[in-house]
């Protein structure tokens, strides 16, 4: 679709930020209806095992204590006693939470404390004992990878590609050779909100559940199916997320309990996790990855040979896709990839903001630094002589891959051309100053999503969708989108999100809902368009220049083409003409080109060029970063200034992954111990540097229908080896296990 940008494209500020910022933005634990009761969730102090009693009389003793629902005396609910699936579709057996006395992790919820006050509830969850038969369990991720697999249920995207080439042969034969294991930790998601649901009992029956998730209607289908009712019983809500970074892809167990206790008790229910309890469920998984590089002396790449692995539950087998990208990204004849997952005793591991590139990509582009410099050669020229212009792996066309212009734009930007080669030889006073970068790939994806655009009597347009805005500038761009589509100022756009009773929109995530979403909103709105000037058409006391096709939609308001300034209409006299009160239209956007792509056999990545400076003081081996500069190619930038939030937030992640970020498992009791934000590292302002956004143009009419790419996620890919490689550059030191922290 040809796209004439008055409004997409342009640098709005977030129309739901005043919502915001004054408070009238409303969070999954902010609701308060009447007769409202807190539940405290208490989670299991051991790792394997079985629950044998629970001592409760003491907590019970609390005034204000309701009810303390347990395994033992919980209601029956269908989730139970079948074995499903939920939105994520991680093959095994997803944890049901009080399902019976067995204990599979460390966090598992043994009880929720209902009360009348969050204090009682909070004191008596501390007096509550549970006596507990232990059994051995291992949460050590050294010994899981002696047990690692391939599941043999899988999601088939998770399976290593085939082979190309004879890695093997070419490595023994190439004149160059890295080798290396790339370890990364374990990081959990701790976005500002931590997850929460408030469960209303309506009068007829009916729950309302306002949670903290990405995905209102994923919720919507997991609940109903968990207790039986149809889906026009479950209405869950969600239109204000505090950050979620995929801890809210799936239903988290507070959604269970809290509506499972709404049914046992007749009453709303409110369950709230607590920071360290934001460390009981989905994190992202440790990973290591083996990389052999083969290049000959000119700097060819002649063979990669990448074998990955990831930690998963006992329960279920979570995978990531960690081992392609370097594949897909670079011209390389010979190439091999393998991947397992490593079972442990924890919960299981999960999606986290650019699941698998993040580890993958970061891990890998630091091993083709360290291939660039055994081949004496600048990093950047290195990955220009190895450039693909193809989805090498697959042997793909791709719709577009602008990252030459981006390695051009984001070094010229940096001043990267003025770097010296050899490491420890930039210095300013004692500290050491150090340049790198990387290159990032990530999914270019795209769901069908469906929207509804209605004109109403007050000349103002609705659009609705059930996406989520989790902090990213839905809201914003959509309301741009539709004012752009509509001819209509941004200022009479009412967005409504975040509720499973909208038009179906998937769970968001993955980056694809500037994409998806926007593409709906386009066609809802052009469709409704149609409608409107077909209605006048039809309308015998319309003036005759707004029946004809000449009329057009500008401003707010109908227009003549003459140019004649008494040919004009408003939207609400236009409406009045028609005799009717609102006038709506529902569309459903399909992946591609007026959804056409599926037939296309072309490939869909964004791509990033990351530039990086760090000072490392030589005796104290503290790093500073100190500048960062991110080109993207990302497709249409819906909107610059939502957009570079969207990277500047993932590169600040990513400078946590390079540096701080570590969830330390204590192997003996099986937990993850830091957790909370005084031994779980997030960088902090002081932490972080001026960071520069670039987008380049990357004109792509075939990965979208609005040739929008998604920028959720591609800031966190190449970041975090940028910081590691520029560390080396630095000090001349390669660290191959993020984080690199002083004491390394
Ligand atoms: Mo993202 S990990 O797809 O929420």
């Amino acid at each position: 679709m040809n796209v004439i940008s008055t409004h997409i494209g342009q640098p709005v500020s977030r129309i739901d930020g005043v919502a915001k910022v004054t408070g009238q933005a409303k969070y999954a634990a902010e609701p308060h209806p009447p007769g409202m009761l807190h539940g405290v969730v208490v989670n299991s102090p051991i790792t394997r095992g079985r629950i044998e009693t629970i001592h409760d009389a003491e907590a019970r003793q609390v005034p204000g204590v309701i009810e303390i629902m347990t395994h033992l005396n919980r209601p029956h609910a269908a989730l139970f006693e079948k074995s499903y699936m939920d939105g994520l579709g991680i093959p095994g057996a997803p944890y049901r939470p009080l399902h019976d006395g067995e204990i599979h992790f460390n966090g598992q919820p043994v009880a929720v404390v209902l009360a009348e006050t969050f204090e009682a509830a909070r004191e008596a969850a501390m007096l509550v004992r549970v006596d507990y038969e232990r059994w051995p369990h291992n949460a050590d991720f050294e010994v899981a990878l002696h047990q690692k697999y391939m599941p043999s249920k899988t999601r088939s995207n998770y399976v290593p590609p085939k082979p190309r080439g004879d890695a093997a042969a070419a490595y023994a034969l190439s004149a160059v050779k890295t080798e290396g294991r790339y370890h990364l930790a374990p990081e959990h998601h701790n976005p500002m909100e931590m997850h929460a649901t408030t469960v209303i009992m309506e009068d007829d029956g009916t729950f309302t559940v306002w949670d903290k998730t990405q995905g209102p209607q994923a919720v919507q289908a997991y609940l109903a199916s968990a207790l039986s009712l149809s889906k026009d019983q479950v209405r869950v809500r969600n239109p204000y997320v505090g950050g979620a970074f995929g801890s809210g892809l799936r239903a988290v167990y507070n959604v269970f309990l809290a509506t499972l206790a709404a049914k046992m008790l007749k009453r709303a229910v409110r369950v709230t996790l607590t920071r360290p309890q934001m460390f009981t469920h989905a994190f992202r998984p440790e990973a290591v990855m083996d990389i052999a590089l083969g290049a000959s002396r000119d700097g060819t790449l002649q063979s990669m040979i990448v074998k990955g692995v990831t930690d998963t539950s006992r329960f279920e087998h979570n995978m990531e896709n960690i081992v392609i990208w370097g594949l897909i990204n670079y011209r390389c004849p010979n190439a091999t990839a393998d991947y397992k997952v490593a079972p442990r005793d924890t919960y299981t591991s999960s999606d986290m903001r650019a699941p698998g590139a993040a580890t993958g990509v970061n891990l890998l582009e630091m091993a083709i630094d360290e291939m660039a410099y055994a081949c004496g050669m600048d990093p950047l020229a290195f990955r220009l002589h190895n450039y693909s212009d193809i989805d090498a792996m697959h042997d793909m066309p791709l719709t577009s891959k602008a990252l030459r212009d981006a390695m051009a734009q984001g070094a010229q930007h940096f001043g990267w051309h003025d770097r010296s080669m050899i490491p420890g030889s930039m210095r300013d006073g004692r500290e050491l100053v150090g340049w790198g970068m990387a290159t990032g790939i990530w999914d270019a994806m795209f769901s069908p999503t469906s929207a509804r655009a209605r004109l109403g009597q007050d000349g103002r347009l609705h659009i609705a969708t059930a996406a989520s805005d989790i902090g990213t500038g839905t809201y914003t761009i959509l309301a741009q989108t539709a004012a752009e589509a509509f001819g209509m100022p941004l200022h009479r756009i009412d967005i409504e999100l975040g509720d499973s009773a909208l038009p179906e929109c998937p769970t968001e995530g993955g980056s694809w809902t500037a994409a998806s979403a926007g593409a709906a909103v386009w066609l809802a709105c052009h469709s409704l368009r149609t409608k409107l000037f077909a209605a006048l058409a039809r309308c015998e006391n319309a003036p005759s220049w707004a029946r004809q096709d000449s009329v057009k939609l500008e401003g707010g308001a109908l227009h003549g083409m003459n140019e004649n300034a008494q040919d004009s209409l408003s939207l609400s006299d236009a409406l009045s003409l028609t005799g009717q009160d609102v006038l709506e239209a529902e569309e459903t956007a399909k992946p591609g080109l007026r959804g056409k792509i599926s037939q296309m056999r072309k490939a869909r990545f964004t791509h990033s060029a990351v530039f990086c400076e760090v000072r490392v003081d030589p005796e104290l081996g503290t790093v500073r970063v100190t500048r960062l500069v991110n080109a993207v190619a990302a497709g249409r930038i819906m909107n610059p200034k939502t957009a570079a939030s969207q990277i500047r937030g993932a590169m600040v992640m990513a400078t946590g992954m390079a540096l701080h970020e570590d969830s330390l498992m204590d192997e003996r009791v099986g937990r993850f111990m830091n957790h909370n934000f005084a031994e779980y590292h997030i960088p902090a302002h002081a932490d972080i540097p001026d960071m520069d956004v670039l987008f380049v143009n990357e004109h792509d009419d075939e990965v979208s229908p609005l040739g929008v790419k998604g920028v959720g996620e591609i800031g966190m890919c190449g970041t975090a080896a940028a910081i590691a490689n520029a560390i080396f550059h630095a000090t001349g030191r390669r660290e191959r296990n993020l984080p690199i922290t002083p004491g390394a």
